[in-house]
């Protein structure tokens, strides 16, 4: 029941007020929000009855059941390690970019000139690992350690043009690393085994420590390697990087790890950025995004994602990998730990982990208890013959987590939150005493100063200097706390405070992934309540939270269908049909899975075409894996055949991968299981909230129906396998943002929701159409909860290409809509339920007065060439400089909309970035300070 008097949360949620909508209803001619759906959404996907989901309750009440559920979970303090550890996340840091919406609420850093603040951010993350590497490339995060492991064979397995099979383990890696990296590598016909270096051989791969905390000797099969042309991977631990040598030295070609102790906390398994680095001569094949530095028109330094072109437009069928969302936000949050203690505190808190580790050592040794070896960083490996368990039981009662390896070992993995308490108490668990010792027990020289020499990593000292520092960062760039970003396809809808503050509870951030399931049964009906609310949203049996994007959801299923296949005998079903307007990690995820892509045409009006499918899924029919179809179709219309299209694929063997990308035009609505889906993947960082932090985390879950369910990925901690990333709940800490949405949304305003993005979809194609054409609209001349305008009609006339029209949009104030895709030329626009309809209004007037600017242009009162479009956005410095000598006025130019105190101007900190010129001339990292002298 909601309290009467307080608002309810949908009603927050929910941009248009009840006159706002009646008014938008009003001006598209429709009598009532029933009507427009029955027009939008056709009769025969139509779920007749409502979800059944538990009835909203307001902000607190949520916020109390969701805490009473959490605090279930023990915070015990973990010593377990095997790729997580516990750190201190700087308050600086948690308050100011963390919890600070305009850093959270961005969206990747696609149009480079809004994003400057998070683009420099990455640069200088992409520095730090460069740094910490000694490797001269290193990306903008990954997903996680042991998906950056996997990309990293990847690599290989490409430089070798897919003709070298064999990846071979120089050491022990983390069990759940060598799970995920067998996943993705049987489908390619890859093996990760031991044995002999040959000439079959694409990489081996040497921990650096291995999972026992261990450093080996690895030079011979690193020498073997070499001779043999296979590739060196080293797994390396970031913060032992500062004090031991870097795996360049090594003779490594590419270094992977998790930057998760660089202040992110554990959370249960994630989110958490990997890093990735290479040589040279692999730059591009890295996967991922790469920040590049370039200049703008006026010559001005600027940053923007370097060979752009490759990723959001995944090449397909040819695609290097399938990442597009990533793990921005806590990129910046590692890096910005770095800058915040610098290199010299960062060798510090390494410095302090390792003495405390060689103390706990000494110790151990004098009670004569045996070690796995004498080289090591932080983590020990204890010799406890059949005592393992008891040792442990003990630890859990004073509240320590160890890692119990097997039943004669146990794992004590030390970290910056280390105490000398802990380590008193960990040494009375053996009978050990503590000495003075702060011997040294690292591989190797100790890793001198004179790295991390960049002037950033100096700075930023005193508090002041770091949160003006962020602050400096996050005024470049326009995050949906200052604007709407209308991006089709990426529904930046509202995210929530109650739904966000959750993810800062020690409950929910002090869990370690691999702690006793007793431990976690926060987690565990957290996780359930999800699972039965995704399975009821969606239609299926089945829901697995493990994939952390919507990419690795797509993976996870076609992975599931490629098993279920493989189940049946049918090993040669690997054909998979995909729609020309597919999004890029379609393919991408396809060739990934092992599976062999075939382009399904689509007609003028942008719906499969049925003629070409049923050609082609009868063509390969023998070989029919799956189809994958995303829907509403990227086009932003409900097709009405798609139940048949569902039946075409069935009738020949194959499965319906249903690409829920699309699914806020669903959600109470009609569900993909019903349509006639198998499996299909959910973005949580899209429709159920969770923010897009300037390029990820994300989370996207998989439903399947029951057939598929024994073929969900599992996890070596649970004693199963197929993982797909390296904690069994993927990006788990970030679950509860979903959880509070549909908790105080309940079905009613869930299924509000998605009627009222239809209904801002549908009021903007119809305020924009005389101006801008709308492409693709259903039977009823309705679209679905995004539209596509056709900006080739001012290219026409006079010249103004749709990237002057996007960047144009920056100085009214706005983030781009998605430019150029599915049919370049056009911007596809997506308002989302959460925006008003004076924002929106705002949105459209912007895009008239541009069409407006444009007839200008044409009429010739602007020269084509210098214009406020086409010399668009035009930054504070430009405008303020004495000299002026543009056809138009400093105000026409910065104020288009005339000066408001309700939406106080955004200025861009840059012209408009040349592209071409930092892709040429690649520069993706900072060059340390000896190279200025
Ligand atoms: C239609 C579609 N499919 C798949 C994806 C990939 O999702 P993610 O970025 O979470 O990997 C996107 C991302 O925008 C998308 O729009």
């Amino acid at each position: 029941m909601q309290n009467k008097g307080i608002f309810p949360f949908t009603e927050r949620h929910i941009g248009p007020s009840l006159q706002g909508s009646r008014a938008m209803l009003a001006a598209v001619g429709i009598p009532s929000l029933e009507t427009l759906i029955s027009q939008a959404v056709p009769k025969s996907i139509r779920l007749e009855r409502p979800l059944d989901i538990p009835e909203a309750v307001n902000e607190a009440e949520a916020l109390a059941e969701l805490s009473a559920k959490m605090a279930q979970n023990k915070t015990h303090k973990s010593f377990i390690g095997q790729g997580y550890h516990g750190t201190h996340v700087p308050a600086v840091i948690q308050r100011n970019l963390f919890e600070n919406p305009a850093w959270y609420t961005a969206y990747t850093p696609y149009q480079s000139e809004i994003s400057q603040g998070r683009l420099e951010l990455l640069f200088h993350f992409q520095t730090l690992v460069t740094e910490l590497t000694g490797l001269p490339v290193a990306s903008a995060s990954l997903l996680d350690e042991a998906t950056a492991v996997a990309e990293a064979v990847g690599i290989a397995y490409r430089h070798h043009r897919e003709k070298r099979t064999r990846v071979v383990l120089a050491g022990d890696v983390h069990p759940q690393i060598l799970d995920v990296v067998r996943t993705r590598a049987e489908p390619l016909g890859m093996s990760v085994n031991g044995g002999a270096i040959n000439a079959e051989v694409a990489a081996i791969i040497v921990p650096w420590p291995d999972t026992y905390g261990v450093y080996r000797d690895h030079s011979t099969a690193i020498q073997d390697a070499k001779a043999s042309g296979a590739l060196v991977i080293a797994v390396a631990d970031p913060l032992a990087l500062t004090i031991t040598a870097p795996p360049a030295s090594l003779g490594a070609d590419i270094a992977a790890g998790s930057m998760q102790r660089f202040g992110v906390p554990v959370g249960y398994g994630g989110p958490h950025a990997a890093y990735l680095a290479v040589a040279d001569a692999l730059t591009r094949l890295i996967p991922g995004r790469l920040v590049g530095q370039s200049v703008d028109s006026k010559g001005r330094p600027g940053y923007r994602l370097a060979l752009q072109t490759r990723e959001q437009h995944i090449r397909r069928d040819k695609a290097t990998s399938n990442i597009c969302t990533a793990q921005a936000l806590l990129a910046n949050m590692a890096v910005s730990f770095a800058i915040w203690h610098g290199p010299q505190g960062l060798q510090a808190i390494a410095s302090r982990v390792h003495s405390q580790a060689v103390r706990l050592a000494a110790a151990l040794e004098a009670a004569g208890i045996g070690l796995a070896g004498k080289r090591f960083f932080d983590t020990l490996t204890v010799d406890v013959p059949g005592r393992a368990g008891e040792i442990a039981a003990t630890a859990e009662k004073d509240g320590r987590l160890l890692r119990i390896i097997d039943e004669n070992r146990l794992g004590l993995t030390l970290d910056e939150t280390t105490t000398e308490a802990d380590l008193q108490a960990l040494a009375a668990l053996f009978g050990a005493i503590l000495p003075d010792d702060t011997d040294t027990r690292l591989p190797g020289e100790r890793r001198a100063d004179g790295f991390m020499t960049q002037e950033v990593f100096h700075q930023q000292r005193s508090e002041t200097e770091m949160m003006r520092f962020l602050r400096r960062l996050a005024d470049k760039d326009l995050a949906l706390d200052r604007a709407m970003i209308p991006l089709g396809s990426c529904t930046m809808k509202l995210n929530a405070a109650a739904e966000m503050l959750p993810v800062s509870w020690q409950s929910v951030a002090n869990v370690h992934p691999f702690a006793p399931a007793d431990h976690a049964l926060g987690y565990k009906a957290l996780t359930a309540d999800l699972e039965t609310w995704l399975a009821e949203i969606t239609g299926f049996d089945a829901v697995s939270l493990q994939p952390n994007a919507g990419s690795q959801g797509e993976y996870a299923g076609l992975l599931a269908i490629r098993r279920y296949h493989l189940d049946r005998g049918d090993a040669h079903r690997d054909i998979c049909l995909i729609p020309e307007s597919a999004h890029g990690t379609n393919p991408a995820s396809a060739h990934m899975a092992g599976m062999r892509v075939v382009v399904v045409a689509c007609e003028e009006a942008g719906d499969i075409d049925l003629d070409d499918l049923k050609a082609k899924a009868e063509l390969h029919g023998a070989n029919l894996a799956a189809l994958m179809i995303t829907y509403p179709s990227t086009h932003g219309v409900f097709e009405e055949g798609v139940k048949d299209i569902c039946a075409i694929i069935h009738a020949h063997g194959g499965q319906v991968y249903f690409d829920g990308a699309n699914l806020n035009a669903l959600v109470g609505l009609a569900r993909p299981g019903d349509i006639g889906a198998d499996v299909c993947h959910m973005n949580l960082h899209k429709t159920f909230c969770i923010p897009h932090g300037g390029g990820g985390p994300g989370v996207g879950p998989i439903g399947v129906k029951s057939h598929l369910a024994p073929f969900l990925p599992g996890h070596v901690e649970l004693n199963t396998g197929h993982a797909v990333s390296a904690a069994p709940f993927g990006s788990a800490s970030i679950l509860p943002i979903t959880w509070m949405y549909i908790r105080m949304m309940g079905a009613n305003g869930l299924k509000r929701a998605t009627e009222m993005a239809i209904l801002n979809a549908n009021y903007i194609a119809g305020r924009l159409e005389n101006h801008y054409p709308v492409l693709f609209k259903g039977r009823n001349g309705r679209v679905a909860h995004e539209c596509i305008l056709d900006t080739r009609v001012l290219k026409e006339s006079a010249g103004v290409t749709v990237e002057d029209i996007a960047k144009r949009l920056i100085d009214y104030g706005f983030h781009a809509p998605t430019m150029s895709w599915p049919i370049p030329g056009t911007l596809m626009v997506e308002p989302t339920e959460s925006e008003s309809k004076r924002e929106i209004d705002r949105f459209c007037d912007a895009m008239i007065a541009i069409a407006g600017e444009a007839a200008k242009v044409a009429s010739g009162a602007w020269p084509k060439d210098d214009n406020p479009l086409v010399n668009a956005p035009h930054p504070a410095d430009d405008v303020l400089a004495d000299d002026w000598s543009y056809p138009y006025s400093r105000s026409e130019a910065s104020l288009p909309a005339g000066p408001s105190d309700e939406n106080p101007k955004y200025w861009p900190p840059v012209s408009r970035i040349d592209n071409v010129a930092g892709d040429r001339n690649l520069v993706c990292s900072c060059p340390p300070m000896q190279a200025y002298s």
